[in-house]
C-alpha cells in the first residue's frame, strides 16, 4: 500500500487556490488551444481536466508549470505567477509531463535519487520506488525501462520532492490494470495528505474514481464541470423499470410519487417510471407493491453515465 506517514500536506498555512486560471486563451499559429478557460483547483482537492484529444489539456497544465505562456487572462499556481516568479514556485510543485522527460543514459534509482537531492525534504526514494513496483528496475537505465516502467517513474520524480500541488498529465496512459491501480492509490494518498492534484485524462472511470471535481473540456473551452454525480445528474432523465402482473391500477402509484413522475405500462405486466430516479422514487415504488402484495421483480434504474454526458457534449468518444 502507498498510503501512509510518508508524505505530508504543505498546504496549511496558506488561503491561496492551489491553481486559479481567469479567461485565460492560448493561440498557436491560428490554432486556438484554450479559449477563455476559467477553473480553480482548491486546496487538497484532485481536479480531473477530461477532454478528447486535442481539446487544449496539456497546454493548460503547460501554462500552470510555466513552461507555456497564456496570451490572455490570468494563471495563478499556489498565489504564484507560474512564469514571473518560477523560481519560487518550482520547489512547491510537481510536475509529470505527458510522455515522460527525463535523464535517458541513467538509472532508474538514480534519477529519482538525483531529483530528490533538489529537495530540502525529499521522500525516501527507496520506498517510493517500492510503492510504485520499481524496485526490480532500480539499476535498469531509463531507455532500457518498459513504457509502463518509465511512466511511474516520472511519477515518482513528480511526487519525491513532497509537493503541495502536483500536475499529471495522463498519469496512466499505457499503464497495465495493475500499474493503473497503483497510481490510483497514490493520488488518493496525496489527496488525504492534503496535497492537491491537477490531473488529466481521457478515462472516465479515472475521473470517477480519483477527481473530487471534473472539468470537462472541448476546444479549448469549459463545456461542464462538477463532481460526477453532479455531472451524471444534469438534466438527466432516469428510467426506473419494473416487471409485474399485468394490468395492475396505477392511480394511487401515481398519486403516492412526486409531480412529474407518471407510471406507465409499456408491455403488458412491464412498467416504466420516466424521471430523474432519486433513491425515495424506489421506496415509493416498493412500498406501493407491499401495499398491493405484489412482488416487481427485474426492477433495474437506468442512469445516465458519465460517458454519455460526455458525448452530449462534446459528440465526441472519450476512451474506455
Ligand atoms: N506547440 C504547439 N504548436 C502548435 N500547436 C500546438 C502546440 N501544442 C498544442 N497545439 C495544438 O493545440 C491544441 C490543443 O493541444 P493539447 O496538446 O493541449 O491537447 P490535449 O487535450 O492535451 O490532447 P491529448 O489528449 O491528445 O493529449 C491541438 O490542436 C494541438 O495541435
Ligand atoms: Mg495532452
Amino acid at each position: 500500500m502507498i498510503a501512509g506517514a510518508q508524505t505530508r500536506s504543505g498546504a496549511s498555512n496558506s488561503t491561496q487556490p492551489a491553481v486559479q486560471l481567469t479567461d485565460v486563451t492560448k493561440t498557436y499559429d491560428g490554432t486556438v488551444a484554450v479559449d477563455g478557460l476559467g477553473f480553480t483547483v482548491e486546496r487538497a482537492q484532485v481536479l480531473a481536466l477530461l477532454g478528447p484529444n486535442g481539446a487544449g489539456k496539456t497546454t493548460t497544465v503547460e501554462m500552470c508549470e510555466g513552461f507555456v505562456a497564456p496570451e490572455s487572462g490570468s494563471v495563478r499556481v499556489l498565489g504564484l505567477d507560474p512564469i514571473t516568479q518560477s523560481a519560487q514556485l518550482r520547489p512547491r510543485i510537481g510536475v509529470m509531463l505527458q510522455g515522460g522527460g527525463a535523464y535517458p543514459g541513467s538509472k532508474a534509482g538514480e534519477m529519482l535519487k538525483l531529483v530528490a537531492s533538489y529537495s530540502n525534504d525529499p521522500l525516501d526514494p527507496d520506498w517510493l520506488l517500492d510503492c510504485l513496483g520499481l524496485t526490480q528496475a532500480t539499476k535498469t537505465p531509463y531507455r532500457r525501462l518498459s513504457g509502463g516502467q518509465q511512466q511511474r517513474l516520472a511519477l515518482a520524480c513528480a511526487i519525491v520532492g513532497r509537493p503541495e500541488l502536483v500536475f499529471l498529465d495522463e498519469p496512466t496512459a499505457g499503464l497495465d490494470a495493475q500499474a493503473r491501480l497503483l497510481v490510483w492509490e497514490l493520488v488518493d494518498a496525496l489527496r488525504r495528505d492534503g496535497v492537491s492534484v491537477l490531473l488529466t485524462t481521457h478515462l472516465m472511470d479515472e475521473a470517477e474514481q480519483l477527481a473530487d471535481e471534473l472539468v470537462i473540456i472541448d476546444n479549448g473551452k469549459i463545456v461542464a464541470s462538477g463532481t460526477a454525480s453532479e455531472l451524471t445528474k444534469q438534466g438527466a432523465e432516469g428510467r426506473l423499470r419494473f416487471s409485474a402482473p399485468a394490468g395492475l391500477e396505477l392511480s394511487l402509484l401515481d398519486a403516492a410519487l412526486p409531480a412529474g413522475y407518471h407510471p406507465v405500462e409499456e408491455s403488458a405486466g412491464s412498467y416504466a417510471i420516466e424521471g430523474v430516479i432519486e433513491p425515495s422514487i424506489l421506496v415509493t415504488v416498493t412500498s406501493w407493491c407491499a401495499e398491493q402484495n405484489v412482488l416487481a421483480t427485474e426492477l433495474q434504474v437506468d442512469q445516465r453515465r458519465l460517458e454519455d454526458v460526455f458525448l452530449e457534449l462534446t459528440g465526441r468518444e472519450l476512451r474506455k
